[in-house]
């Protein structure tokens, strides 16, 4: 990484949690920059560096001040967290408060109001930061479910700012939204910003409903009064937009890395290391209990229980990222995706050729692509998810029109990618089903689903994303 001197404000200002970048200390007392994990710095960065615009956000270490710096002219400006901050903000209400009621409660919610403090203490950290980089009438766009109080927070500080706010995971059913404690806060939050974006249309709707539910101050008391209509809340005098905008990849360039001598000399070496299999299944995940790892790991298991598929035959690749280890929800599903895979390699494996080969690691962007290049069936089971970029980025490395994708209902991208196999995770015949149909594929109809397939991720890329996000929001599209 290359670091210049501190920049000045900017036009374009993008807030985020976490940096592009993570600091990570080695156990030589060494500190070095990587990548940060997540699909927001996936869809994000590639987008801004082509603008040279500035990202504010957590530097991925507690309890370190680190100067604001360029990177190939990217201007970062880190925002410190106490390691108390990172247990109660970070750790705490974010992901095991919004993340699992923004996931449809697939594991109970708990409500802090210790946390709640320290979510509040921090998006108002967040919101002076952004103001004290911005440019005068600069475009900020704040991201995701850890930064819902900066919009109304920075509206306040700098009036002069034009704001927009995207939220990458789901927004709940109302239902579920109503039971969180601080419900009207987070609202009220997210009415700061001139326009909202989410990924799916049901997600809109739903914020619409609370914002006239919740949101609507008393104008008899001397207040503003807040009305919805489709597509626009009106706070007052003020218009805030609402609406749709599904993220995607920067599908050209994996599409161009898969296409390489290298990658294709890649996938026939790592084929051959697992002993030329006739077919792989893959699996790409945070290791978030969201993905539905488990699903999976139960299906293959059945199956090979069941006599449908051979160990010899069909090997499976798991590869997790290591994430939010600390909370109590994400032990407890390592544990049992690592005994599940224990079992079936107990069960099944021969000694050099496990049924499961499971690696607990982030790898880099080659070895990513020659797995996707690799992969007779992508196996994307999530429980609930708000896009999913792991599946349209196995779409955009199929050049050769090879593979099959099995995807769950109830990620985002399913409404995109109708020609995947489809299935409900919570149906384990249907996954089982899916995945034997998937493994069996006639070629003609494969290439069938994966030409459709390909034809939407590549037409429907990041930058198509952001520019109709920012070309709602009214911002002028910096090149
Ligand atoms: P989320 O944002 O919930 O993590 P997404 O599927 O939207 O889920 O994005 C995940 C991103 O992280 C993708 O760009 C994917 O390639 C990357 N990723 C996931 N797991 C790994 C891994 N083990 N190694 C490298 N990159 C990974
Ligand atoms: O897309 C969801 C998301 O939570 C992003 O906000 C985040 O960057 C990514 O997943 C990874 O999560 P974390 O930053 O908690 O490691």
């Amino acid at each position: 990484m290359s670091k210049g001197s501190t920049p000045d404000r900017a036009d374009f200002v993008v807030v985020a949690n976490r940096l592009p970048v993570d600091l990570e200390r080695l156990d030589d007392g060494t500190e070095r920059w990587r990548h940060s994990p997540g699909g927001l710095v996936t869809a994000l960065e590639p987008f801004l560096r082509a603008r040279r615009g500035a990202w504010v956000g957590w530097p991925g270490v507690a309890d370190i001040e680190v100067e604001s710096f360029s990177d190939d002219g990217l201007q970062l400006h880190p925002v410190p967290l106490s390691a108390d901050e990172f247990a109660e903000y970070y750790e705490g209400f974010s992901n095991a408060t919004l993340w699992p009621l923004y996931h449809d409660v697939v594991v109970p919610p708990v409500y802090n109001r210790s946390w709640w403090n320290a979510y509040r203490r921090v998006n108002k950290r967040f919101a002076e930061a952004a103001a004290a980089v911005s440019a005068e009438g600069a475009t900020v766009w704040v991201q995701d479910y850890q930064l819902q109080l900066v919009p109304a927070m920075l509206r306040e500080l700098r009036p002069d700012l034009r704001i927009g706010f995207f939220l990458h995971i789901p927004f709940p059913p109302v239902e579920l939204f109503m039971q969180l404690p601080w419900r009207t806060e987070i609202v009220r939050g997210l009415l700061g910003a001139d326009l909202v974006g989410f990924h799916r249309p049901g997600g809109a709707q739903n914020f619409l409903w609370l914002a006239r539910r919740l949101a609507g101050f008393e104008p008899s008391r001397g207040q503003v009064g807040v009305r919805s209509r489709p597509g626009v809340v009106q706070v007052g005098d003020r218009t805030v937009r609402v609406g749709a905008f599904p993220i995607s990849i920067a599908a050209a360039g994996l599409d161009k890395l898969s296409r390489t001598k290298e990658i294709q000399q890649r996938v026939k070496m790592l084929r051959a290391e697992l002993g030329n299999p006739k077919k792989i299944m893959l699996g790409v995940d945070r290791l978030d209990y969201t993905k539905g790892i488990d699903v999976r790991l139960h299906a293959m298991h059945e199956l090979l229980a069941e006599g449908h598929i051979k160990a010899e035959d069909v090997t499976m690749i798991q590869i997790a990222t290591p994430s939010r280890e600390r909370v109590e929800h994400y032990k407890q599903m390592r544990e049992d995706i690592e005994r599940e895979v224990g079992r079936i390699n107990g069960e099944f494996g021969r000694v050099g050729h496990p049924a499961v080969h499971y690696l607990h690691t982030s790898v880099d962007r080659k070895d990513l692509v020659t797995f996707y290049c690799a992969a007779d069936v992508m196996v994307v089971t999530p429980v609930r998810d708000g896009m999913n970029l792991v599946c349209k980025e196995y779409v955009a490395c199929r050049h050769d029109l090879g593979g099959a994708l099995v995807l769950s209902e109830f990620a985002g991208a399913a409404a995109e990618l109708t020609s995947a196999f489809l299935v409900n995770p919570h149906n384990l015949d249907g996954v089982k089903d899916a995945l034997l149909a998937a493994l069996d594929i006639d070629e003609a109809e494969g290439r069938r689903r994966m030409r459709a397939l390909r034809r939407q991720v590549l037409t429907h890329d990041v930058d198509r994303w952001a520019r109709s996000f920012l070309e709602a929001l009214g911002a002028p599209l910096v090149e």
